[in-house]
């Protein structure tokens, strides 16, 4: 097991729609539980592929509480097949840290996606599982969070992202 680096916005890989995955081997197995540990280590409740600077159509997420035992999801080229309802939560991203905004979200979702021995397989998920199975699979189309801002909220977002910059120029 291995801590991945996590690449943060304006990388340009993060820019980028990711591939499917065709080879459900070792390498894809090493690389999910390296992203599992890297997600806990960081903390957050989801990591794709992508942002760890892997372009494949992969995710791990786990949306359980502090006092529930984890309850790990590994999403192998996950697709929305239905959504319905609204919600409108603040997120957040390990690839954008410091900064969180309210997005717009459908508050249920059914995805279709693979195992890591390649079975299909279909959830159902409510609340914030919902909320980042959405956030997870947009970044494997290369959109982040703040795309979804309006304009004015992404320029304050922009603003704040180069003071946040600044500041930490200044520290090292
Ligand atoms: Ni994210």
């Amino acid at each position: 097991m291995a801590l991945l680096q996590i690449r943060h916005y304006p990388d340009p890989l993060l820019k980028q729609p990711a591939a499917p995955i065709e080879h459900f081997d070792e390498q894809l197995r090493q690389l999910a539980e390296d992203m599992a540990e890297t997600m806990y280590a960081a903390p957050g409740v989801g990591l794709a592929a992508p942002q760890v600077g892997v372009a494949l159509r992969l995710a791990v997420i786990d949306c359980a509480a502090k006092d529930e035992p984890p309850a790990l999801l590994v999403l192998v080229n996950p697709q929305i097949v239905t959504s319905e309802g609204e919600s409108c939560e603040e997120e957040g991203c390990l690839s954008v840290p410091g900064f969180y905004a309210k997005v717009d979200r459908s508050s249920r979702v059914r995805v279709r996606f693979q195992d890591l021995d390649g079975s299909p397989k279909l959830i159902e998920a409510e609340g914030l599982t919902a909320i980042a199975c959405q956030h997870e699979i947009d970044h494997l189309d290369g959109v982040l969070f703040v795309d979804h801002l309006s304009p004015l909220k992404r320029s304050l977002f922009r603003k704040k992202w180069q003071k946040l910059q600044e500041r930490q120029q200044e520290v090292m």
